[in-house]
């Protein structure tokens, strides 16, 4: 909001009200979070916060005696975009009806604090320039890593320093899952089951699992630490499907695990992201990331690593993420989203880095000498081989350690490979990335 020191504004009315007037707040969406924001809310810490409205369809059915009675609960989106909130708090989540919502609070002068991932990453640039235009903020710190404060971390945290790379496990499903995979050596299948269980995992787990969640918060962190527009459909992203139990034991050989990691880096104009499965080193703060846990690295030129991490999501954490906006917004504290002007950046995959690659040999050991034979042909040279098949697995496998380059050349190499009809599966491969 555009205040004077001793006045905030109130959009609705148009008048400058006294800053120690509460800020009021109508929120949509009573679920995980909506229910833990409003528990805070409602818990008397925060006085400059009103809650004054809670919107959810079939709204009789989500009434629970611990909300005040002052508060207001609707069906009718009308009403509360027709009332005097000074923030509309969105907790519903998805593309639609969020963007419209969002949209039109903007439009009205409303300021916005939001949780969702997907909207921000799909129409952030669009709805921040709308709230700009409008006089009135747009929060959504709880968007990436819902309880670690990864967006503030970056900037302002860390607007002093040049940012080089942005590596994270940005997504606690996949963690969770991972996790379990590395500790009990159960497989993919049996451990999304138990996430599902737990309340971890969606009865459709793909938007975790193929790596899109994680795709939407990069591309997010991509804005705020690099000040790039990246479309996130740019962004090369590989499933965790074909992870089994044998890579964790080739892993654990090397000193490493697997983490689902999605990561950034500037190199000569285009930007490097991906978000796939990736060995990383067992003691590393990626490879220490247990259950459903998120954790950023960032490398700055000056700087150097910067670690982030902590409880990814849960409706408690990513409440304390949320309130925290809504505190910066009614406080108008510096906003974390007014940076320079995004600026449009072509996106490839194509790091240079080592890499894990698991090959299940068509027949022979012939195989494994062609399969070189090619790969050495194509530039890549390889760091090592291991070979220990176990009693378990339907098809005995290998895997090699190829020493770093480019991973499309990797990619075309292990082609070539498939269609000579080396491999009775398709390769897994996997990058190799080192922090400290
Ligand atoms: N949960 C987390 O740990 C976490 C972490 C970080 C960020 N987030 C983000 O926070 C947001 C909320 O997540 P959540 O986990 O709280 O979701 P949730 O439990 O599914 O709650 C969403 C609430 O919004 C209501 N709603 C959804 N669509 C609606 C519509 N079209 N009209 C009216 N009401 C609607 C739902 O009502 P019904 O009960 O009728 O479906 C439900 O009460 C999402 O953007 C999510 O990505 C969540």
């Amino acid at each position: 909001m555009n205040a004077s020191p001793a006045f905030e504004f109130s959009r609705s009315s148009l008048q400058p009200v006294p800053a120690q007037r509460a800020c009021r707040i109508a929120l949509l969406g009573f679920g995980t979070v909506g229910r833990s924001v409003a528990t805070i809310l409602q818990g008397g810490s925060f006085p400059q916060l009103r809650l004054d409205m809670i919107y959810n369809r079939r709204v009789d059915r989500k009434r629970v005696p611990w909300v005040s009675p002052q508060v207001r609960w609707t069906d009718d989106l009308e009403e509360v975009l027709a009332s005097d909130a000074d923030v509309v708090l969105e907790l519903a989540g998805g593309l639609e009806p969020a963007y419209s919502w969002v949209k039109r609070a903007l439009l009205l002068g409303k300021s916005v604090v939001t949780a969702n991932k997907k909207l921000i990453a799909a129409h952030g640039p669009e709805l921040l320039d709308l709230a700009r235009q409008q006089g009135c903020r747009l929060e959504f710190g709880a968007a990436v890593a819902g309880g670690v404060p990864v967006l503030c971390g970056v900037s302002p945290g860390l607007s002093g320093d040049r940012l080089l790379k942005l590596c994270g496990i940005l997504n606690g499903t996949c963690n969770y899952i991972l996790h379990a995979m590395e500790s009990r050596g159960v497989t993919l299948d049996a451990a999304l089951r138990e996430a599902q269980q737990r309340g971890y995992a969606e009865a459709d787990p793909s938007d975790d699992v193929d790596g899109l969640d994680a795709r939407a918060k990069l591309a997010i962190l991509v804005r705020t630490g690099f000040h790039l527009q990246a479309d996130p459909q740019q962004i090369a992203t590989q499933s965790i499907w074909p992870v089994q139990p044998a890579d964790f034991r080739y892993a654990r050989e090397l000193g490493c695990t697997i983490r689902q990691v999605a990561r950034a880096e500037l190199k000569a104009g285009t930007l490097l992201a991906e978000v796939a499965p990736t060995v990383v080193s067992a003691g590393s703060p990626l490879g220490s990331a247990r259950n459903n846990q998120n954790v950023l690295v960032t490398t700055g030129k000056y700087g150097g690593e910067t670690v982030f991490a902590g409880a990814g999501a849960g409706g408690a954490p990513t409440a304390v993420a949320v309130v925290s906006d809504l505190l910066a917004v009614a406080e108008s504290r510096a906003a974390a989203n007014c940076g320079p002007a995004l600026v449009a950046v072509p996106v490839s995959n194509d790091f240079r880095c080592r890499h894990y690659v698991r090959v299940t040999p068509a027949q022979t050991t012939d195989a494994v000498a062609a399969l070189r034979r090619t790969l050495t042909s194509g530039g890549i040279s390889l760091r090592g081989l291991l070979h220990h098949p176990d009693p378990h697995d339907r098809r005995p496998s290998l895997a090699l350690v190829v020493e770093e380059c480019s991973t499309h050349a990797l990619e075309k190499a292990l082609t070539q490979v498939q269609e000579a009809g080396l491999l009775a599966e398709p390769a897994v491969r996997m990058p190799m990335v080192t922090t400290s």
